[in-house]
């Protein structure tokens, strides 16, 4: 090795040793005859001394040395003077005092400093310089607690049974609700292999085989609309096992992530355990959203009933035409500006909303619970009757000072819309706890949606999900009400994870394949193997899949997933350091029997969300 020791290790326990350091320059300031050079590798920073007198050969090297030039220091690990420490940095007690320094590489002046704040550099160049943003301490740890993650995860299934098998990457189309990135082949010319959005069948023909319990950290492709939480090529955890029921995925998942959580982030609280076990219509109804953030309340109160008569127009029509009135309350907010409540306002609208009624809660109430009508301000209590606005504070359990928001639409309007106001509450208000992990199952959703635009169901999960055993009378005659054996858990908001109970009897597969509208042509191409499989024997089985990037996103409290990617696209889908995609040659296209048409133009969105 060119080094005794990493950057990170020395302390007061090695004063006197000689020891030999290498790694870049992070920074050097030149005193004219003493150099101090800020060693930085993998693991942390050392400061190296370089002295004219004592090391007049060293001195002349380190003279030349620049920022981000590769070094290597050999010399004697000294106590830094009382009040030259750094309590700030692992090896801020020592120094070392050089008696050789060699440049084993020098560096151009790189197009950012490293050591900035990943905020105060624009992200397109930190995504086109990856390997200098990957040096970046913040980005270093990233990657390194990814590691510590995927190994605790492979560790905690090899230790219970679990075989991790691989599945191909040149696959055939797997639906799962995303378009395909498509592969051509040279072989069959006009045929194309699909990259897997998730090994789904496979593990599924797996349990088949008799594996019983597979896992594997798998790479998955999506060509999707890319946000903040998804990549286009993305990691899961994937997981099936066989003879199980859904309580036995869910405790084995939620075991995994309590430990994991405690081994990765010893100083954070988790919430409730076990689990809190949320239903999908419950998530919708008191958050307005399938992924509830519970590291806080404000649960969102609906009051379609009070207002059904009301004299205010737009309440009494949004209830009569089968739409939702519901609301949400802003603790404190009754001091909020009009200006900011013009904000919030905005905000809404941002999601779809026409409006936002307030109604600011000024005083106490009455002996009798009701709220004396000066005590109470909005902007429409002259369309109000006195007792739908007592009955409305009521309703939403506001108290003195708050500050109670309203909207009025269809129900999927308000809900996106008091779903994301009750974050940005949430945020205003303080009342998310950092250190908090709050975890939970979102279960018993619907088996099935309806595509208005293309007129027929489709399945919410996969097409191979199972509905609860009592729904499946009502596939054919109420197929919007079929609930399926899935779950998904949900970690501060965001969605971590999702699986199901599967289809193991082709005939309830070819039923399901029926309801969703495919002829048994298209069934027999697309999914032939599955259903033939399941004629030898598939036991019963299920898993789930968790999204790595995801989870290792929120344990290093980073806001992208972009940041614990050593390689990520941009939300274009781009990869701005090889600068792929790109074209390939007239020869490749020839090999492979492609012409290509001259391309459509496209919106010129930012790349970056
Ligand atoms: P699902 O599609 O819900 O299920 O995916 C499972 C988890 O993968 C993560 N995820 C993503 N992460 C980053 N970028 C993306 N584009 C992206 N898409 C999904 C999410 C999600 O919860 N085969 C089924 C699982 C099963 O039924 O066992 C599946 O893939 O965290
Ligand atoms: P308007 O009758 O449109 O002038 O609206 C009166 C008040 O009600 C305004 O302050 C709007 O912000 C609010 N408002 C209008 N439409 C809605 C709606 N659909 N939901 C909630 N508030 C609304």
């Amino acid at each position: 090795m060119l080094k005794t020791h990493t950057c990170g290790a020395l302390n007061l326990e090695h004063i006197g040793e000689a020891v030999t350091l290498a790694g870049w320059v992070n920074r050097r300031r030149d005193h004219g005859g003493l150099i101090f050079i800020d060693l930085r590798d993998r693991s942390g920073v050392t400061q190296v001394t370089i002295d004219s007198e004592q090391a007049p050969a060293a001195h002349s090297v380190a003279v030349q040395t620049r920022s981000e030039y590769v070094v290597q220091v050999s010399g004697q690990v000294a106590a830094r003077p009382e009040g030259l420490r750094n309590p700030n940095l692992d090896t801020g007690d020592i120094e070392v005092i050089a008696e050789s320094v060699t440049i084993l590489n020098t560096a151009k002046n790189p197009p950012f400093y490293i050591s900035s704040a990943a905020d105060e550099v624009d992200e397109m160049l930190r995504l086109k310089y990856r390997y200098l943003d990957i040096r970046r301490p913040r980005m270093t740890q990233n990657l390194v607690l990814r590691h510590h993650i995927v190994r605790f995860i492979r560790e905690y299934f090899s230790a219970r049974d679990f075989i991790e098998v691989e599945t191909p990457i040149l696959l055939k189309s797997t639906p799962e609700g995303a378009r395909d990135f498509v592969v051509p082949s040279r072989l069959h010319p006009g045929e194309f292999y699909a990259l897997p959005q998730s090994p789904q069948q496979l593990k599924q023909l797996l349990m088949v085989a008799g594996m019983e319990r597979y896992f594997q950290i798998a790479r998955c492709f999506r060509d999707e609309d890319l946000r903040a939480d998804r990549q286009p090529e993305f990691t899961q955890l994937d997981l099936e096992m066989s003879f199980v029921d859904a309580a036995d995925i869910r405790a084995i998942i939620e075991a995994l992530l309590i430990e994991l959580s405690g081994a990765m982030l010893p100083h954070k609280r988790m919430l409730t355990l076990p689990f809190p076990v949320i239903s999908y219509a419950d998530a919708v109804e008191y958050y307005g959203i399938d992924r509830p953030d519970l590291r806080f309340g404000q649960r969102l109160f609906n009051i379609n009933d009070l207002v059904s008569a009301s004299e205010f127009g737009v309440f009494k029509s949004a209830v009569a035409s089968g739409g939702a009135v519901k609301g949400v309350v802003f603790p404190g907010g009754n001091a909020l500006s009009r200006r900011e409540i013009d904000e919030l306002t905005d905000f809404v609208k941002h999601y779809g909303a026409k409006g936002l009624v307030w109604i600011g809660v000024a005083g106490e109430p009455d002996a009798s619970g009701n709220y004396p009508a000066a005590s109470l301000r909005s902007q429409v209590t002259k369309f109000l009757a006195p007792a739908e606005l007592q009955g409305i504070v009521a309703r939403s359990e506001a108290r003195q000072g708050d500050l109670i928001l309203i909207v009025a639409d269809k129900l999927a309007v308000v809900n996106q819309c008091l779903a994301n106001l009750r974050l940005e509450i949430g945020r205003r208000a303080n009342l998310i706890d950092p250190l908090l992990l709050a975890y939970c199952w979102v279960v018993d959703f619907p088996l099935l949606e309806y595509n208005e635009d293309e007129q027929r169901w489709q399945a919410v999960h996969h097409p191979f999900t199972s509905a609860r055993d009592e729904d499946w009378e009502k596939l054919e005659s109420d197929p919007g009400s079929v609930l399926a054996k899935a779950y998904d858990v949900v970690l501060n908001g965001w969605e971590i994870g999702g699986g199901s109970i599967r289809i193991h009897r082709s005939d309830l597969q070819d039923r399901l394949f029926a309801r969703l509208g495919l002829t048994s042509a298209q069934t027999q191409s697309q999914f032939g193997h599955l259903l033939e499989a399941f004629q030898y024997g598939a036991p019963p089985h299920g898993g789930i899949a968790l999204g790595i990037d995801r989870l290792v996103a929120l344990f290093a409290e980073a806001t992208s997933i972009r940041d614990v990617i050593a390689f990520p696209k941009t939300a274009a889908g781009t990869d701005l350091m090889l600068d792929s995609p790109c074209p390939v040659t007239d020869t490749q296209l020839a090999e492979l029997s492609i012409a290509v048409r001259p391309p459509q133009k496209q919106g010129n969105s930012s790349p970056l969300q």
